[in-house]
Order: C-alpha cells, then structure tokens, then sequence
C-alpha cells in the first residue's frame, strides 16, 4: 500500500515531518511495508497534514493528523481504517474539495510533484506538444481568445501582453515568472509550485514559443524555500528528460530556465523593480514606458507573468480556448483562485469559475470564522486592498463586480476578521507597511505613508480629529494620483474603506 503525506510549506508548518516520520516508525514497528509518498497538497489547509492511504480497493484521507494520532490509525486496521474519527472518505469526495472547478490545480496533491511521469500521466505536456506544432500567432491567439487576464493582480489581458513582446523585433527575449508572491494571506503560487512545478515550467516553455524567447527566469521569493527545493529538482529533471535545453522534446526550439531567489523586499513583485533585481541591481520601480514587452530585462522585450497566468496557459493549450472561456462571468473568463486566509474555521485555496459570492466563499466553504464571533470585515487582494464590511458579502467574485463595490480582487486573497478587530488599526497598519516596503522612489509614497502613520495616530488620539481627517482624506488623494507605481497608490485603499465602512472605530 502507498501513503501519501504531502511534502509542501503549510503541512511541514503543521508538524507534516513528524507525522511523516511516525508512519515509518510505526510501519516499521509492526512489520509492515508501506510505500510513502511525499505529494502536494490539495491545499484543504484545515485538514492537513491530511494523509492518504490506499490500496486495491483505492485512496482514502485522514486528517488532521497529528504525530500522536498514527498508532491509533495502525490500530484502526490499516489501511481501510474504517470508523477512525479522523476518516474523510476518499479525498475527492470531501465537499470542500469536490465542489471546486479544478483547472490549474487539477493535479494537485494527486503525486508526487517531482515524477515526470505521474505528471505525464496526468495530462502534463499535452499543452506543450499542441504549442510545438502551432505557429507563435496561433498560440498568442489562443491565449487571447480564452480571456485570460492577468492573475498577480491587474488583470491586463495575458494575450495582449504576449502580442506586444510578439510584435517587438529583437535578437534576444525573454519570458520572466513573477513568483515574488507578497500579498498577505496568499499562497497559490507557493502551492501550485509546490505541488505542480512542471506545470509551470510547461507553461514557460509555451510561452517562449508563443513569443520567440528562448530563456526564462523564475523570481522566487526568498520565504518559500519548499517551493525553493522543488523548484530546483524540477528544473534539473525537466532538462535531463530533454523538455528544457536547446532541443525541446525532439523539435529544435530552445528553451532554457533559470531560478533566482528574491532578497525579502515587497516591492519586487513589482515587475519592473523585479527586473532591475534580476539584473543584480536593487530593487527600484521603473518608469512606464517603455512597457517591459517591449524593453524589460537587460532592454529587451520581456513578458513579465505571475505564476498563475502563466500555469493557466497550459489548460488552454490542452483542452482549448473555448473551453477555458466557457468558465466566469462577464468580462473575468476561466477560473479564480481564491485563497482563504485570516480567521477562518476552513481555510485553503478554493478554486472556482469566477462569479462566485464572497458569502458562499467565506460561509459556505470557509464555515464562517475560527472564533465563532461574528465577522466584521474581509479585506480582499492583500495589504493594498479594501477591507468590506459583511453587508457587502454578496458581492461577486469577479474584476468588475468587485471594483463596482470599491474592491480589487489582486491575486485572490481573502483574510477574515471577527468582530474584535480594530479598524483603526488596521488603517495605521496599511500606512506603516508601505512606509516600510516602499522602495522610496517618489515622494508621495515614501514621504505620505511615513505622514499617513503620524494623521492616524492624531486622530486616534482625539487631536484636531476633524481637521486631521481632513488632512488625511487629502494625503490619500495625492498617493493615489502621485505616485508612480501601485504601492504608494493603492495604499490609500485600505485606509479609505477602513474609514468608510468603519469609521466608530477611528472615534473610540
Ligand atoms: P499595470 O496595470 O500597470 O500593468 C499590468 C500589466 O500589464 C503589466 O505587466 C504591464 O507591463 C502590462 N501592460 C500594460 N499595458 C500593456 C500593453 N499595452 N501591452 C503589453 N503589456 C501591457 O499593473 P501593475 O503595476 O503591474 O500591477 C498592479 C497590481 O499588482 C495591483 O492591482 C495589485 O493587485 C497587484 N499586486 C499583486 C501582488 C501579489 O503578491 N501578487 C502584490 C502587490 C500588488
Ligand atoms: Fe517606490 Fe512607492 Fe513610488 Fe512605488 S509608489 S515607485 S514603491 S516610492
């Protein structure tokens, strides 16, 4: 029998390593030859370290199991197991899981991440092999067609982008992954790398052929050493099996990835300080134009994605641009990857068709808070984003749907607050943490958020609070429209909508 323990950051977090080492003991213990395999996760955070087990009669899941609990599953008569407490079923049968519109994470926690030929098997590099027998144009087309919109947070649509770096001559391009991942409370990067890396390296690799580069780089953020150690073996094993190099699977083209790991700053997930890091240089946001498609890394023309608009590029090779298309609402096609974080009884990623409300999100699949007191406020798309008051639960889940109601969906993160939560607080803290990541470039960003820390405090503290609000609501007016990129310009959002939909609490 093989169990499946899965390997990524979240369930190492949660003591996975000492589960992992109990099954062995244990197995050993009682004489029994168990085949354990480190997958991904299926990213069901609440229910890891979720184990695996399965036998002729196939997978059934167990979790959360702590170290303590193994003998007790041994006990139980594994590997049925039957009737422990901690018995889920087979794992795609949990609601959580089986309600979800899987395309990019289809895969995930289904294997082990490192096996071509499991990934083979699942499908991978079916995408690829279409893309190596079709022109750029019609792959640059077939990205278009399918409405895929960028996922690191902007939404600008993929395919105009790799039309742009298409269209621009030059000897050399290249295809860069932002995988710099820095919004508070999201993780889909890190599992979909952790779980699925050839996924992205397919996807890279389609991408230099859709615009005529033929080397790539993954900007990995320093904090996610797992995806680090997958990433790298990835890598080594995609070119030993003859999918990366100067000979992509027999067809002549070139391809070849590089890894570089980032230095801890937030500001380079923005792409053009992101480049001036990979040239080796610090971090400093660049002014637009020229647009990096056209002039981006070492000056040429450079398709800059996160790591789920590229992954998403697989799906729509594979299975159609039609197809992919078929899933969203409006003008937000395929799916989004919602990521559940904060104070929350289920948290994990969740991935949907677009259009989804986020009260089915936060109730339905989250349960509602961890505490069990009442939700006061989410804040959607990171530290940059609005925080909503629980009568705007309603709201669907799409790009337009959510800017309508004064949000930004960014990379798809959801953090929860129950009604214990300060905003005040939290306002000062959008302030503070742009004072501190802000690469202090121009000044309404680096200068404001340090003056946006100190207008809080006053009007916090009752000093001049009318005056001072005013004062305040003027500061946010200039951040918004003085500074040069999104960090010092969507500061101003949370603060804003802290004060909207919130103000009792900046008057206590
Ligand atoms: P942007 O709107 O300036 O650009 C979006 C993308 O489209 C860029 O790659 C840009 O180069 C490209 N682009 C624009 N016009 C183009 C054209 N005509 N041809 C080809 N390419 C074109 O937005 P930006 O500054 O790149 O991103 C801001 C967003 O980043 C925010 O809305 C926020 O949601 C998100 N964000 C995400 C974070 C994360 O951890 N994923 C962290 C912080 C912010
Ligand atoms: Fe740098 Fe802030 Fe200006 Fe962006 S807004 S360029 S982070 S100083």
């Amino acid at each position: 029998p093989r169990i499946f323990i899965p390997l990524d950051t979240t369930t190492r977090a949660l003591d996975g390593e000492a589960v992992a080492s109990a099954v062995a003991d244990e197995a050993g213990r009682r004489g029994i030859e168990v085949n354990i395999v480190r997958n991904g996760s299926r990213g069901a955070f609440w229910l890891e370290p979720m184990l695996e087990f399965e036998d002729a009669n196939g997978r059934r899941a167990f979790g959360p199991v702590a170290p303590g609990d193994v003998a007790s599953l041994f006990d139980a008569g594994f590997p049925a197991a039957n009737g422990h407490p901690l018995a889920l079923g087979p794992a795609e049968d949990i609601p959580w899981l089986a309600r979800q519109q899987r395309l990019t994470f289809a895969r995930a926690g289904l294997a082990d991440p490192l096996s071509l030929a499991d990934y083979r098997d699942l499908g991978g590099f079916d995408g690829l092999e279409r893309a190596l027998a079709m022109t750029p144009q019609a792959i640059v087309d077939a990205v278009k067609e399918s409405g895929l919109r960028g996922r690191g947070g902007a939404a600008f649509p993929t395919g105009i982008k790799w039309q742009t770096a298409l269209d621009t001559e030059a000897d050399q391009k290249y295809i860069v992954c932002n995988a710099d991942e820095g919004d508070s409370g999201t993780f889909a990067d890190r599992l979909l790398m952790e779980a699925d890396p050839f996924q992205l390296i397919e996807s890279m690799i389609i991408a230099g052929l859709a615009v005529g580069a033929t080397e790539g780089f993954i900007y990995l953020r320093s904090e996610y050493p797992v995806a680090r150690e997958v990433l790298t073996e990835a890598i080594a094993r995609a070119e030993a099996a003859g999918w990366l190099g100067s000979d992509i699977a027999g067809s002549g083209k070139a391809f070849r990835l590089e890894l570089r790991i980032g230095a801890g700053a937030y500001i380079c997930g923005e792409e053009t300080s992101l480049l001036d890091s990979l040239e080796g240089k610090r971090g400093l946001v660049r002014f637009k134009p020229p647009l990096p498609a056209i002039k981006g890394l070492l000056g040429k023309p450079t398709v800059i994605n996160n790591v789920l608009s590229l992954a998403a590029v697989t799906t729509i090779l594979a299975h159609g641009a039609e197809y992919y298309r078929e899933f969203g609402a409006g003008r937000s096609r395929g799916t989004l990857t919602v990521q559940l974080a904060g104070n929350i009884a289920r948290g994990g990623l969740i991935e949907l068709a677009f259009g989804h409300t986020l009260r089915e999100l936060i109730e339905e699949f989250g349960g509602g808070t961890a505490t069990g007191r009442p939700l006061r406020a989410v804040q959607v798309g990171g530290p940059l984003g609005a925080y909503l008051p629980a009568a705007l639960l309603d709201t669907p889940l799409d790009y337009e749907a959510l800017a309508a109601a004064g949000g930004m969906l960014g990379h798809g993160g959801i953090v929860v607050f129950d009604d214990s939560v300060d905003m005040a607080r939290q306002a000062r803290f959008a302030m503070e943490f742009c004072a501190v990541e802000s690469c202090g470039k121009c000044t309404p960003c680096r200068v404001g958020s340090v003056r946006g820390v100190e207008v809080i405090d006053r009007i916090v503290a009752n000093v001049n609070r009318a005056g001072n609000r005013e004062l305040l609501d003027e500061l946010c007016e200039t951040m918004i429209h003085g500074s040069l990129c999104a960090m010092g310009g969507l500061t101003p959002h949370p603060v804003r909508s802290a004060l909207q939909h919130f103000s009792e609490d900046f008057e206590r």
